[in-house]
């Protein structure tokens, strides 16, 4: 008998909940088999509690498994930058530093900098589901950040100086800051057309819990609007750092075929990278959100 008080049964999984600031692993589940609706909504409502992080170990999904799990909460989004989706499967983006044929296979240094995936488009993600299946043996974490905590404490008085303000976010805000490196090259006319900048409130509401969540990130929040280029700058730069504090972020140190579902509405997150020469190969997919409010 389970004698945990974290651990909790329901249908056939076991939700056990991290004691940092974020996350839960879902025990007992296999992607690789069809979930049934009440299972679905297990993991929702545990994606809810936990703060917005799962996840799952040891999963041996083929892509057409990782994409049907994906697509049970929602329709997926295909990433702008075309060279590194799977071929075949457009829904998935490969994260990886592998080099085939002296050509980048995937996006080797996703994720340098703080961000809840796609926040530069008009309806951001609802959440991204990365499946692991190389990893280096040393390096290669991902961390991620509550944003609703982040914003419950806040001093009162930015509190009150965010009421109502929206911000820029940007896909080449972040994109222009890493050129140069050999997985980003200049953005075509097309992909830049693809991803105009876009306006999100800096404080939103999570759609299903109605949790009050900050809703700016280092990687593609460029600008506050309706205030001076200084005030801008000091507020966000007060928001990276505090939304980051240790007391908000979880590490997640990588096993062999785990999968973990963060919820980009109310969490940002950071790669840490790996040294250069251990390979470091994952697939994303990316479920779509609604417009911020
Ligand atoms: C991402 O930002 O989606 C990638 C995170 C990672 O590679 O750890």
């Amino acid at each position: 008998m389970n004698t945990s008080p974290k651990l909790t049964r329901v249908t056939s999984i076991e939700i056990d909940r991290f004691d940092g600031a974020v996350g839960a692993e879902i025990v007992g589940l296999d992607l690789s088999r069809p979930i049934d609706d009440e299972t679905v909504g297990a993991v929702r409502r545990a994606l809810l509690d936990s703060g917005g992080l799962l996840v799952f170990r040891a999963q041996f999904i083929t892509p057409e498994q990782h994409i049907a799990f994906s697509r049970r909460f929602g329709p997926l989004m295909i990433h702008v930058l075309h060279q590194y989706l799977l071929p075949g499967y457009p829904e998935i983006l490969r994260v990886s530093n592998v080099i085939e044929n002296g050509q980048p296979i995937g996006l080797g240094d996703a994720g340098k900098h703080w961000h809840s995936d796609l926040s530069y488009t008009p309806e951001p993600s609802l959440g991204s589901l990365l499946h692991a299946l190389e990893l280096p043996n040393e390096g290669g974490d991902t961390s991620f950040a509550n944003m609703a905590a982040a914003y419950d404490l806040l001093p009162p008085d930015i509190k009150e100086r965010l009421k109502g303000k929206r911000a820029v976010h940007s896909y080449s805000h972040s994109y222009d800051r890493l050129s140069g490196s050999k997985w980003r090259p200049p953005l075509t006319q097309e992909q830049k057309d693809a991803i105009p900048e876009v306006v999100h409130p800096v404080v939103r509401t999570h759609p299903e819990n109605g949790q009050k969540t900050l809703f700016v990130n280092e990687g593609f929040t460029s600008r506050i609007l309706d205030t001076s280029e200084a005030e801008s700058r000091e507020l966000l730069q007060f928001l990276f750092s505090h939304s980051t504090k240790p007391c908000f972020v979880y590490r997640h140190h990588w096993q062999s075929h785990d999968l973990v579902f963060w919820d980009n509405r109310c969490t940002i997150h950071l790669a840490h990278g790996c040294p250069p020469h251990l390979r470091r190969h994952m697939h994303r997919t990316t479920v779509k959100g609604d417009t911020p409010y």
